[in-house]
């Protein structure tokens, strides 16, 4: 069996050990409700910044990790200092980036969310050998630190793996709505008289789900596919402000342009132009930015 075989073969079996389940579901459901609908979600998913924060904080302390050990290797006895110092930036720089992370893993479910249980535990085991190598230092161990050190990357390896095979083969936190470019036409989707005041109407325009609501007379015209995850926003809840709350996590997304107004959800909704004529209701892609 190759390497890769053999590594799909353990993130399979990590993704069906339904013994995964007594962990994550409480605590995910435990952190989901510490968590809640807001501007700490908000900030932990990255909403403000209009990217997920935790592929982003996960260079910080790998960069500082990395550089580490290169100097470990190669920096002699004048690279230990700076070694020292990278291994405890890192692990001041893992908190934050093991919070947002925490955060979007509360999101998942099944097979994402035991993966997301293995991709946690092995970084948890790379801050603890991280750690304990600085602390080994410190007390003047070196051998000690570095081994522990050596380990430490081993374990953050394994860790950095699961998280690529979460978001490249799993599409975890990757837009739902990335590959849907639509076309240029005006589509004709719907009778004017369908769409009546106060009750979203789903509709087919070239390859998305367009949600419809029609408010004080004015149509709006947003993807139904929440970019989140896939909810359809159609069953979530409409509120007077103009905005639909996502029926899966929570996001909202302002109807009139697509916003996102809080997350998990980072990006604003695709959105479509709305033309009414002979009885008749045609959509078409917005391409400008909402
Ligand atoms: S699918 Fe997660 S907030 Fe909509």
């Amino acid at each position: 069996m190759s390497v890769t075989d053999t590594l799909r073969e353990l993130v399979h079996r990590v993704a069906t050990a339904e013994v995964l389940d007594r962990v994550g579901k409480p605590v995910s459901s435990k952190v989901g409700d510490v968590l809640g609908h807001g501007p700490v979600k908000d900030a932990l998913s990255g909403t403000w910044l209009g990217h997920p924060l935790h592929p982003m904080l996960t260079d910080v302390p790998i960069g500082f990790w990395t550089s580490s050990f290169v100097l470990d290797i190669a920096g002699g006895r004048r690279g230990r200092p700076a070694a020292d110092r990278l291994l405890g930036l890192g692990i001041l720089s893992a908190l934050p980036t093991a919070a947002s992370g925490l955060s979007d893993w509360s999101d998942t479910i099944g097979e994402d969310r035991r993966v997301g249980v293995a991709h946690a535990i092995a970084n948890n085991v790379a801050l603890v050998l991280y750690s304990w190598s600085w602390l080994a230092r410190r007390r003047g161990r070196r051998g000690k630190g570095l081994v522990l050190g050596f380990l430490g990357a081993a374990a953050a390896s394994g860790g950095g793996y699961l998280g690529g095979h979460l978001v490249y083969r799993q599409g975890v936190n990757t837009d739902r709505n990335a590959w849907k470019h639509g076309g240029e036409d005006w589509v004709d989707v719907a009778g004017d008289l369908e769409l009546t005041a106060g009750q979203p109407l789903v509709v087919k325009a070239h390859e998305d789900d367009v949600l419809l609501v029609r408010t004080a007379g004015v149509v709006s015209a947003i993807s139904n596919v929440c970019g989140h995850a896939g909810g359809p926003l159609s069953e979530g809840d409409f509120d007077d402000a103009g905005c639909v709350t996502c029926p899966w996590h929570g996001s909202v997304f302002r109807l009139a342009d697509g916003h996102v107004v809080h997350g998990p959800a980072t990006g604003h909704q695709p959105r479509y132009e709305v033309r009414s004529a002979g009885g008749r209701l045609s959509v078409r892609r917005l391409r400008s930015p909402a």
